[in-house]
């Protein structure tokens, strides 16, 4: 199982939610986790799950997730399972805000369903819901408990992962 998780990462919470992630797979799985700026286009060849990352910057995901996505061909994802997740916010920190920022945010939302929307456009299967981590202020820290979510939710994905595996490959009946 070849995994990249590629991340962006502006004050370094979205890269330790990537790393968590990482951790969610074992030394077989084959994952690498690199920063978006720093993908190579071979690494994006033969994979058999790819997971996306950013932070939310204005609603989006930042520009160089934005471009990477943009560079990847037409079913360049094709027989590729994909997830996405961003770092966002709190709810109680917008709530805070003005009262047309929370219009926006009802309206534009976050970065992780515009990033598995553009995955899917090129030909990838969504294998999980798109995922938002909170960061508590604009900058972070994280707020307590993301690290330890971010691994859960990539653990489902291992499992549903390796389900799809074995239903590709279904081990021979010699009895
Ligand atoms: C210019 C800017 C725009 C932002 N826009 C949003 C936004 O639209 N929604 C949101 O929830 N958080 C927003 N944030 C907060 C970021 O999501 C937060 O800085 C990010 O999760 C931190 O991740 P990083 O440390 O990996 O950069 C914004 C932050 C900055 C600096």
């Amino acid at each position: 199982m070849k995994t990249l998780v590629i991340y962006d990462s502006f004050f370094g919470n979205t890269e330790q939610i990537a790393r968590a992630i990482g951790r969610a797979f074992g030394p077989e799985d084959d994952a690498a986790i690199v920063r978006v700026g720093d993908v190579k286009p071979e690494q994006l060849a033969g994979l058999s799950l790819l997971i996306v990352g950013s932070p939310t910057r204005a609603f989006r995901p930042s520009q160089a997730t934005t471009k990477l996505l943009k560079s990847i061909a037409r079913e360049g994802l094709g027989g590729v399972n994909v997830a996405a997740f961003d770092t966002r916010v709190t709810e109680e920190e917008i709530a805070k805000g003005p009262w047309i920022l929370r219009k926006m945010v009802r309206i534009f939302g976050y970065a992780a369903k515009p990033i598995a929307d553009s995955l899917v456009k090129k030909g990838g299967e969504l294998v999980i819901a798109p995922e938002g981590f909170f960061v508590t202020g604009n900058e972070g820290p994280l707020k307590e408990g993301e690290l330890e979510r971010a691994e859960e939710w990539a653990k489902k994905i291992v499992a549903g992962d390796l389900r799809v595996q074995r239903v590709a490959h279904p081990v021979p009946d010699n009895t």
